[in-house]
């Protein structure tokens, strides 16, 4: 089977705030020590709706990237690369866009609801359309298993797998493909074979999952069988296909938002983010000059933690002890606001702080970043060469 891949992108459409860290980043760099990772910058994505202005990418994307590593994403581990730097990615796109009908991108719920709610900028485009099919592609070209994602794109990994499987039995059909199944059962041995074809049947017959995860782990277990064998086999066990591209799963990242200065969603557009990187007198400021809870008019008026945005703030940061202390200081009006506020900014800039400390070597040489990503790009396209290799050949254009 192929390794238990994960790949995940973002549009460097602007500078990247402790929203992303909390919610995306610090779930990358705990996957890069469990898995094979891909991450990278997501720069065609953000043409589809940045085309009339893509000054902001081009800054963006070494920004981003020195974010990452600020952030602790490890280029020892993971690899990190530019999106358009893999142009195959582009090829499998195109080669998808064959065979995928138009229907499943209508129907995507972010799609709609774009069109919709953007009204400043024309999305009515081919590339906005046709977003979520090079997303798939990103992610199909790398045969990933898993893309960690938020709750927003679940639909789009539901579509990455119906495109697998709608291409794998198109053009899964291998000349003799069953008869070199069943040569590479006998390469099984007998015990192993009987085993084999009896999982077989009660997936393909019964629909039992476990006879499946159970052929695949016995498949796994099979030092003896060929890659191409060990597809077939693969293959043959769910179906009697071969398996060019495998289906992904979303995996949820918990629900790890973070609240912004004014209590919503930290994003960029409502104004109340903290940048990762930001220095440290701005994250002071801004933290001191919060909204708090607007029955606190006086010192001496209590108030309710739950109508105030730095108590969001404290849920995510402060330890227990903290937490009761602003409570009680807080409803009881023993505590002023201010006070309140410094367990914050004191955890924001111990947070911030190694972040600091690692962008700086790069951005005291850039060539640093260069290197990597010119590193992580080879690697890329190696993955995804092997890939596309399988792709051309089943859609007959290996022209051998
Ligand atoms: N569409 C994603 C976003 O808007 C970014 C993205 C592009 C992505 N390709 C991907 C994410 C592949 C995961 C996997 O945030
Ligand atoms: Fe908010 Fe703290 Fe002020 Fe209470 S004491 S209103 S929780 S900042």
């Amino acid at each position: 089977m192929y390794p238990d891949r994960v790949v995940s992108g973002m549009r460097p459409t602007g500078t990247m705030h402790l929203g992303h860290y909390h919610g995306a980043l610090k779930n990358w760099i705990k996957m890069q020590t469990e898995r094979p990772c891909l991450f990278f910058v997501a720069d065609w994505h953000a043409l589809t709706t940045h085309y009339d202005d893509p000054t902001i990418i081009e800054r963006s994307t070494w920004d981003m990237v020195i974010d990452w590593l600020a952030a602790g994403v490890d280029p020892s581990q993971a690899t990190i690369f530019i999106q358009s730097r893999v142009p195959e990615h582009a090829e499998l796109h195109l080669l998808l866009s064959m065979c995928t009908p138009l229907g499943w991108l209508e129907r995507v719920p972010t799609y709609k609801d774009q069109i919709e709610n953007i009204t400043n900028k024309d999305l009515a485009t081919y590339g906005f359309l046709g977003y979520p099919l090079l997303q798939a592609a990103d992610v199909l070209i790398y045969r990933a298993s898993e893309v960690p994602v938020g709750e927003d794109q679940v639909p789009h990994i539901e579509m990455m797998r119906e495109i697998a499987r709608r291409f794998n039995h198109m053009y899964g059909k291998e000349p003799g493909f069953e008869e070199k199944a069943m040569e590479a059962v006998k390469k099984l041995g007998s015990k192993r074979a009987k085993l084999y074809m009896e999982l077989r049947t009660q997936y393909q017959q019964e629909g039992k999952e476990d006879a499946l995860l159970q052929g695949k782990a016995m498949l796994n277990d099979a030092q003896s069988l060929s890659m191409g064998d060990r597809e077939r086999l693969f293959g043959y066990l769910e179906g009697s296909r071969k398996l060019i591209l495998v289906e992904p799963h979303a995996k949820l990242t918990e629900d790890s938002r973070l609240p912004g200065l004014d209590g919503r969603k930290m994003s960029k557009s409502y104004g109340n983010a903290i940048s990762l990187r930001e220095d440290r007198d701005s994250v002071t400021k801004k933290v001191r000059t919060m909204p708090t809870d607007p029955a606190r008019v006086r010192r001496t008026d209590p108030g309710d933690p739950r109508k105030c945005p730095v108590w969001q703030l404290h849920t995510v940061y402060s330890d227990e002890a903290t937490k009761d202390w602003v409570v009680k200081g807080c409803t009881s009006a023993g505590i002023g606001c201010i006070e309140c506020k410094q367990p914050v900014i004191d955890a924001i800039l111990a947070e911030q702080e190694p972040m600091r400390e690692r962008a700086q070597q790069y951005l005291d040489d850039p060539s640093l970043v260069r290197a990597i990503v010119a590193d992580g790009c080879d690697t890329a396209r190696k993955l995804a060469q092997e890939t596309m290799r399988d792709v051309r050949e089943a859609m007959g254009l290996s022209y051998s």
